[in-house]
């Protein structure tokens, strides 16, 4: 069976990510969203928050199941019988980032990363962004689904 991880911190998950998620689920017979709960950056979601709207947007996917972890991707995909990393690449940028860490993880271990073009779309969508737009009030409708939006607007006016 082959089997995919689609690691990042998700935080939150937006329709970019969806999107590259769904089309993974069509490469691989199983595909393994894992949310990382132990990072250093700043999150406006917790662990149990981000992975909650993962299972939700993923629903749709018979094939996909979400999961949280810790520690490096390569142990995870070693625990879980995972042979594939799957990535979203937005612009240059993305690869600058991605490249090294995808060569990183073939030294670790022999875990290849599949490298998906974004939707042209949802190519200038990032959690990050959307973020930022959110906390000035800005509509962020069309790059979160629906129930990350309520979320959104209302953690923004917790703030
Ligand atoms: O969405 P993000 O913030 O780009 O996701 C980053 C994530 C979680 C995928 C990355 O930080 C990660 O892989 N962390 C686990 C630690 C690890 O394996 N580091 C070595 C990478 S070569």
């Amino acid at each position: 069976m082959s089997r995919a991880v689609c690691p990042g911190s998700f935080d939150p998950v937006t329709n970019g990510h969806i999107d590259i998620i769904g089309r993974a689920s069509r490469l691989f017979d199983e595909v393994v969203v894992a949310v990382g709960v132990n990072q250093s950056k700043n999150r406006l979601f917790t662990a149990d928050e981000r992975v909650e709207m993962l299972e939700r947007a993923c629903a749709p996917f018979a094939n996909v199941r979400v999961e949280g972890f810790t520690g490096l991707v390569t142990t995870f995909c070693t625990e879980h019988d995972v042979q594939a990393t799957v990535k979203g690449l937005r612009a240059a940028t993305d690869f600058d980032y991605e490249m090294p860490m995808a060569q990183m993880n073939a030294a670790l271990t022999d875990v290849q990363t599949v490298f998906l073009p974004t939707a042209t779309g949802t190519s200038f969508v990032s959690s990050s962004l959307v973020k930022e737009v959110a906390a000035f009030g800005g509509d962020v409708s069309a790059f979160v689904p629906d129930f990350v939006l309520e979320r959104l607007t209302t953690r923004m006016a917790q703030r």
